[in-house]
C-alpha cells in the first residue's frame, strides 16, 4: 500500500508482469514490421517508461519521435487535443506506431490519430500499455494492448496522480 498526496493506492500489476507483457508486445511488433523501418511516436509524459522498455526489445531499424499534446484541459471529458508539440519527423509514407500509456475514454487517441493520419503515413497503429474498455467513449483501433483493466484510476510505470507516481516500477490502483 502506498500513499500519494491525499490518496491511497494498492498494488495492481507487478513489475514482473508488466515487463513480461511488454516483451510479448515487442515480439509481435518485431514480427509484424519485419523488413520495415517504423517510426515510433512516443506520447509524453506518461508513456516514457513503457516506450523505453518496449523499443529496446525491438531489434528493428526504427526511428523514435517524442511528442506532447496540448489540450484545453487534460482532466475534462472533452479531451480536446489542440496541438501536437514536437512532431518534427516527416511521417509521410512511413509506418507509424503511436506509443501511449493508457487509452481511457479514447478521446485523446482518436483525435491524435486523426491528426497523424492527416500527415499521410503509409500506416498507423497504436501500442498502449493499458486500456479501460468500459470507459471508452469513441471507437479506437488499438493493435497492441498491454492490459485491459477495469475503469479504475491507476498510477505508476509512467502514470501519475497530480504529477506524482510516474517513477513507481509497478502499477497501483486507487484503494476502494
Ligand atoms: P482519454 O482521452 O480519456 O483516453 O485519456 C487519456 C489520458 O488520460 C492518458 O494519456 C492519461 O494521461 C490520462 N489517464 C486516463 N486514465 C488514467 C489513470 O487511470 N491514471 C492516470 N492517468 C490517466
Amino acid at each position: 500500500m502506498i500513499n500519494i498526496l491525499d490518496k491511497t493506492f494498492v498494488p495492481f500489476i507487478s513489475q514482473e508482469k508488466i515487463e513480461h507483457r511488454i516483451a510479448e508486445l515487442a515480439s509481435l511488433i518485431t514480427k509484424d514490421y519485419e523488413g520495415c523501418c517504423p517510426v515510433f511516436i512516443v506520447v509524453l509524459n506518461g508513456s516514457f517508461l513503457f516506450a523505453s522498455e518496449l523499443v529496446k526489445k525491438i531489434p528493428l531499424s526504427c526511428e523514435i519521435n517524442f511528442i506532447r499534446l496540448s489540450s484545453y484541459s487534460q482532466t475534462t471529458s472533452t479531451g480536446t487535443v489542440r496541438e501536437i508539440i514536437g512532431m518534427d519527423e516527416n511521417i509521410q509514407g512511413r509506418d507509424v506506431i503511436i506509443i501511449e500509456d493508457i487509452v481511457d475514454t479514447g478521446l485523446t487517441m482518436s483525435q491524435l490519430l486523426n491528426k497523424i493520419k492527416a500527415l499521410e503515413p503509409k500506416s498507423v497503429e497504436v501500442a498502449t500499455l493499458l486500456h479501460k474498455p468500459e470507459a471508452l467513449k469513441t471507437p479506437v483501433n488499438m493493435r497492441y494492448v498491454g492490459f485491459e483493466i477495469a475503469n479504475r484510476f491507476v498510477v505508476g510505470y509512467g502514470l501519475d496522480y497530480d504529477g506524482i507516481g510516474r517513477n513507481l516500477d509497478a502499477i497501483y490502483v486507487l484503494a476502494e
